[in-house]
């Protein structure tokens, strides 16, 4: 028997009456909850040449596909295209995107007005279209002349990053509701100087807590500026950063120093940037979940900490996306449930897989939003979903061979074709809830579930 379509309206707490399993029911989100897609500057937009990645590339800095950001997706060409099928493609109500420091301030000092007023099209566009705005200041990359003068190793880059923020609320400020101060600031320091895969490719530990200190006095920094200058300006203004959190497990359950050395691992990475910040900088707390991690041993971590061996592999069968991350929906569950300490409204600011894989795309995606439904109803204040991403991208030291995106991109033509999942994410955002089918079908196929569903209405 089909469904109808008033079932979309029900609450999880009516019981299913065609008598379907409770694991069917369809999922109704909170009022307002905030349905979005996330991109970041140098990833998407193309002809960054001002910014530290450029010159890594530049100088035969390693990617593994071969490839370099060059022209991106086009996006700072095509943005007006992409958010029309944001808006009315993906239903989408809100997007999370960043601006390119090395774009707006050329040189110290020197700031770029009319990359500003591209900026401010884009926003205010958004903001035409009911979009609501979150914007990123620092996600990975830094103006070249920074990077020259040190980077985040000294307490220049943190008064530079405070005046460039001052100067962004001042120019943009009227359009963004919510602010990320730093994108994962733990992702940044391990990848340039613990792994040193990424600019500035240093080897040491020492840098290493030095940045993430300097990273954490910026963010103290941002987060007053952009409370004191919007309230000059009679706003009220969301401050946050995006944290990328891990869920883990231990793999030796009944071994209690296995058992400790998870709840100590989770408090250095999950909440240590909350320490060092405090948690009066923070308005609310952004999420990149993507990670689990199954410990077998203390030891293993403090290796893979100290020397940066791989996540541990282990005798089991798990699903993993085109890119080896094992896909686990439940850790989105634990991770709401565990901050719910801080008792602060929570955004999923990423979540997503690099698959070619549509169908493990969607399965993938609704496992994540029916785990973080029920993180909501276990008492998690969860007000938004952002999926990494809206368009294929630039993946950093991966090139463009993983497909992060809803929709696909053609780089020879820019193309943009939006994927079956991408649809189904709309119809999700549009109804404010999991339509039964799609957990119904769910496994069947993307284009099946699809077809299906079209012909119940
Ligand atoms: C980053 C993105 C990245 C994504 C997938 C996040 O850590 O913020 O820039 O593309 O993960 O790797």
């Amino acid at each position: 028997m089909r469904r109808r379509r008033s079932l979309m309206t029900h609450t999880n707490k009516m019981t299913d009456t065609n008598g379907h399993s409770d694991h069917y029911k369809p999922r109704a989100f909170p009022h307002g909850f905030l349905w979005g897609t996330a991109t970041s500057s140098y990833q998407v937009e193309g002809g960054n040449v001002r910014a530290d990645w450029h010159a890594f590339e530049q100088q035969g800095g390693k990617i593994a596909d071969g490839t370099t950001c060059g022209r991106g997706v086009d996006h700072w060409r095509l943005w007006k295209r992409d958010f029309e099928m944001l808006q009315k493609g993906l239903h989408n109500n809100a997007y999370r995107l960043s601006v390119e420091w090395s774009r707006l301030e050329t040189a110290p000092g020197v700031w770029d007005e009319e990359a500003f007023s591209h900026y401010r099209d884009m926003l205010c566009d958004l903001k035409a279209r009911g979009v609501t705005v979150m914007l990123t200041l620092h996600h990975f990359t830094n103006p070249a002349w920074l990077a020259q003068r040190r980077g985040w190793e000294t307490g220049y880059a943190m008064r530079r990053f405070c005046l460039f923020t001052e100067k962004v609320v001042e120019t943009l400020g009227a359009y963004v509701d919510l602010w990320i101060t730093i994108n994962e600031p733990m992702v940044y320091v391990l990848e340039g100087y613990v792994m040193a895969e990424w600019p500035p490719q240093k080897k040491s530990k020492m840098l290493a807590v030095r940045v993430l200190w300097n990273m954490a006095r910026a963010h103290r920094g941002a987060y007053r500026v952009i409370h004191r200058s919007s309230t000059r300006h009679g706003r009220k203004a969301m401050v946050g950063m995006a944290s990328n959190v891990s869920s883990f497990h231990s793999y030796y359950k009944h071994r209690l120093l296995d058992q400790i050395s998870v709840a100590l691992i989770d408090r250095f990475t999950n909440h240590l940037f909350y320490m060092l910040t405090g948690m009066k900088t923070h308005d609310f707390l952004g999420l990149n979940y993507y990670f689990h991690l199954r410990l077998k041993s203390v030891w293993h971590y403090v290796r893979s900490f100290m020397f940066g061996t791989a996540n541990e592999q282990f005798p089991v069968d798990f699903e993993s996306s085109d890119i080896g991350w094992e896909l686990f929906p439940h850790g989105i569950f634990d991770v709401c449930v565990d901050l719910k300490v801080y008792k602060k409204p929570i955004y999923i600011t990423e979540n997503g897989l690099a698959t070619e894989n549509d169908d493990k795309r969607l399965r993938s995606l609704i496992g994540y939003l029916v785990q973080l439904h029920h993180a909501i109803q276990a008492g998690a204040d969860v007000r938004g979903y952002f999926h990494w991403s809206l368009l294929d991208n630039f993946e950093w030291a991966k090139g463009y061979a993983p497909k992060f995106g809803l929709v696909g991109v053609d780089r020879r033509t820019m193309e943009r074709t939006p994927r079956a999942s991408a649809e189904i994410y709309g119809l999700i955002a549009k109804d404010n809830a999991i339509d039964h089918d799609f957990l119904r079908f769910l496994g069947h196929g993307t284009r099946h579930i699809l077809a299906d569903w079209k012909r119940g209405r």
